[in-house]
C-alpha cells in the first residue's frame, strides 16, 4: 500500500461504525510456527458503546491478550475486522493508536526515570507541549496516589504503584479507549481492591475501557458486559445478571465419593429422574448436579450413594454466578 492510500484509508471511516466505540466482526488470530498451527482466537464479535466497561474473562490461554493485541493493532489479524474508535485496526493503525492507551501485561516503565517523567515524556511524545505535559503529569500523579512518589524512580516502586503509574501514563493523551490486560494479576488482594476503585472512578467519569482478566470476582465487580472466552471463542456475553439468567440460574452441587462411580450412578439410583435435578454429571469418583431448585439436592445425593455402599470424601455447593455460568457453559470447573 502507498502513503497516499493507506492515509486515505484511515480517513474513510467505515460507515455505521461511528457509534461504537469497539467493534469486531469475525475476528481471527492462529499463530503459524513449525510446531504446527495455534487458533488463538477463532471469529469474535464484539460490539463496545463508548463509555462501557467491558471484560473479556477467560482462563489462561483463552485468546484474551491476543483479542487486545489485535484492538491494539500490536497483533496482524488473520481473519475477520475490527474497528476501535471508528477505525479500522489493519487500516488506520496510527489513527487507532492516537485514539487508545494501552496497559499490556509487562511493566513497560522507563527504569531510568522518575514518576513525573515517565508521563511527561509519554506526554511529549503525544505531541503535547512542555508545560501542558508538566500539568497532566501532576493531575495524575493526584488522580492515582502518586503525589509522594512523584520523583522517586521507576524501578524503586512497589508492584501497585507501578501499575498505577502504568495506567495514568496510558492516559496522558485522553484516549476514546483504555485497554487493560490483565491489571491486577499479580497483585496482593488489597492492592487489587484500591487498583479497583481507581478504575471505578474513571469508569465513572465516561471512560470507556475494555479489561481482560482471569478472575471472576474482578469482572464482577467492575464490569457493565462481560464476554466469557475460552479457547478463541465467546461463550456468552451480557451483563452479570443476562449471564446468569441465560446460562440458567443454577446451583452447582458437586460430591465426592471415596473411589469411582459407575457411569449409570444417576440413572441406577434414579437421581437424574430427580424433580429438582436439571442434569447429573459423573466423573470419576464425583457427581455434579445442575439444579434450579437445589432444596434438599445435597442431602439426597448423599443418601443415594451412602445406600450403594460409598463414603463420602467431599461435597460442595455453588450459588449462581459466573463460576457456574462457566460450569454450565463448558461442563469444567474453572481454573485461574
Ligand atoms: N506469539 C505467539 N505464538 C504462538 N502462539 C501464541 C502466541 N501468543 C499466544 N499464543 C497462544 O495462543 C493462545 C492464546 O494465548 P493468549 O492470547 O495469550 O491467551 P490469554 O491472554 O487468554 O492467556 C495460547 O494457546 C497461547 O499459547
Ligand atoms: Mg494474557
Amino acid at each position: 500500500m502507498t502513503t497516499t492510500t493507506a492515509q486515505a484509508a484511515e480517513l474513510a471511516e467505515p460507515p455505521g461504525k461511528g457509534e461504537a466505540a469497539i467493534k469486531t466482526e469475525g475476528l481471527r488470530k492462529t499463530y503459524k510456527s513449525s510446531r504446527g498451527n495455534v487458533e488463538a482466537v477463532r471469529g469474535i464479535d464484539l460490539d463496545i458503546p463508548a463509555g462501557e466497561f467491558f471484560g473479556l474473562l477467560g482462563p489462561n490461554g483463552a485468546g484474551k491478550s491476543t483479542t487486545i493485541g489485535m484492538l491494539t493493532t500490536l497483533v496482524a489479524p488473520t481473519g475477520g475486522r475490527a474497528w476501535v474508535a471508528g477505525h479500522d485496526v489493519v487500516a488506520g493503525p496510527v489513527a487507532v493508536k492516537r485514539r487508545i492507551g494501552v496497559v499490556t501485561q509487562n511493566n513497560t516503565l522507563d527504569m531510568q526515570l522518575t514518576v513525573a517523567e515517565n508521563l511527561q515524556f509519554r506526554s511529549r511524545f503525544f505531541g503535547l507541549p512542555a508545560r501542558v505535559a508538566a500539568r497532566r503529569a501532576d493531575q495524575l500523579i493526584d488522580a492515582f496516589g502518586l503525589r509522594d512518589r512523584r520523583n522517586a524512580m521507576a524501578d524503586q516502586l512497589s508492584g501497585g504503584q507501578a501499575r498505577r503509574l502504568l495506567i495514568a501514563r496510558a492516559l496522558v493523551h485522553q484516549p476514546d479507549v483504555l485497554f487493560l490486560d490483565e491489571p491486577t494479576a499479580g497483585l496482593d488482594p488489597q492492592t487489587r481492591v484500591n487498583l479497583w476503585d481507581i478504575l471505578k472512578v474513571l469508569h465513572d467519569q465516561g471512560q470507556t475501557i475494555l479489561l481482560t482478566t482471569h478472575y471472576m470476582e474482578e469482572a464482577e465487580a467492575l464490569c457493565d458486559r462481560i464476554a466469557v472466552v475460552d479457547h478463541g471463542r465467546v461463550l456468552a456475553e451480557g451483563t452479570l445478571e443476562e449471564l446468569k439468567d441465560n446460562a440458567g440460574a443454577v446451583t452447582v452441587v458437586t460430591v465426592r465419593f471415596e473411589g469411582a462411580l459407575p457411569a449409570d450412578f444417576a440413572e441406577r439410583t434414579g437421581l437424574s429422574a430427580h424433580p429438582s435435578v436439571d442434569r447429573a454429571e459423573i466423573e470419576g469418583d464425583q457427581v455434579r448436579v445442575f439444579s434450579t431448585d437445589p432444596e434438599g439436592v445435597l442431602g439426597e445425593v448423599i443418601s443415594l450413594g451412602t445406600a450403594q455402599g460409598l463414603n463420602v470424601r467431599d461435597a460442595a455447593q455453588l450459588k449462581p454466578s459466573l463460576e457456574t455460568v462457566f460450569l454450565t457453559l463448558t461442563g469444567r470447573e474453572y481454573r485461574e
